[in-house]
């Protein structure tokens, strides 16, 4: 088998064809995905899809490598990479540090991604000398959703335009490996492409990104009605879902399941 895609394969797709990436929270997604995707990202997106709370911000560390470990396991072709939650990583470089060494260590994944422009510069120059391969991620971050009042797109105007492009050249000039821009105007999206030497990987953001990724529940039908506007829907899964529980409700109320097929009987004859 070809090697696993590593963050330094990820970064030479400058200016290639687009990096395919989706997210991954379990060993089966994992699975499946893995032979059609550069990158499986084990996005603390996880807190809100899986856990069904209404931000990331009560992701613990210990539930990021739980996952991680799941996705890294269950995948031998993409890089993979995890989200450092809320509150493990913004305190300083050394809690950074500490904390991402933990998600390589105990995962096997390969790099880790964390929130913030300017005010990250340091810690991500503070990991990629020490070993630690960083994705970077600016725009709409949800990790600072209370301070942004909400998960609006960000560029609208002049200042948060200026804001998105320099947040974008502070990570790329820090060290990380490639960049997230989500939920960011079009064009503020594309100028930070060229702005760059690292692959962006856009959501909500620019067809001209070196990449795309989505939450792969959102493009499955699997989370729910209501999606962001960025969201394009590939499969309806949970459709599918609810007519599988409904036929099996309907078969075990009638006691047409389990029929000999899946029973154990002694061999007759
Ligand atoms: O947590 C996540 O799924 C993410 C992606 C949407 C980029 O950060
Ligand atoms: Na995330």
């Amino acid at each position: 088998p070809a090697k696993r895609l590593t963050p330094p394969d990820i970064a030479a797709h400058k200016g290639q064809t687009p990096l395919v990436c989706l997210t991954a929270y379990s060993a089966p997604m994992a699975r499946l995905l893995d032979g059609h995707v550069d990158v499986l990202l084990v996005g603390d997106s996880l807190g809100m899809v899986v856990y069904g709370a209404d931000s990331t911000l009560a992701v613990r560390l210990d539930t990021m490598i739980d996952h991680g470990r799941a996705v890294a396991g269950a995948s031998r072709h993409a890089c993979v990479v995890v989200d450092l939650p809320f509150a493990s990583y913004q305190e300083s470089p050394q809690q950074a540090f500490r904390n991402a060494a933990r998600v390589l260590a105990e995962t096997g994944a390969a790099a880790v991604k964390l929130e913030g422009g300017s005010e990250m510069a340091e810690t991500i120059a503070f990991l990629a000398a020490r070993g630690v391969p960083v994705m970077g991620h600016v725009g709409l971050t949800p990790q600072a959703v209370n301070a942004l009042g909400g998960f609006r797109a960000r560029g609208r105007d002049a200042a948060e335009a200026d804001k998105v492009l320099a947040d974008a050249r502070a990570v790329s000039d820090a060290g990380a490996f490639a960049l997230v821009i989500e939920g960011t105007l079009e064009d503020v999206a594309r100028e930070a492409t060229r702005a760059v030497t690292i692959p962006t990987i856009g959501i909500g953001a620019a067809a001209d990104c070196d990449g795309q990724i989505l939450v792969t529940e959102d493009l499955l039908g699997l989370s729910g009605p209501r999606v962001p506007r960025f969201v394009k829907r590939y499969a309806d899964l949970g459709s599918a879902v609810e007519e599988a529980a409904a036929r099996y409700a309907t078969e075990v109320r009638s006691r047409a399941f389990p029929g000999p097929d899946q029973l154990y009987r002694k061999r007759s004859g």
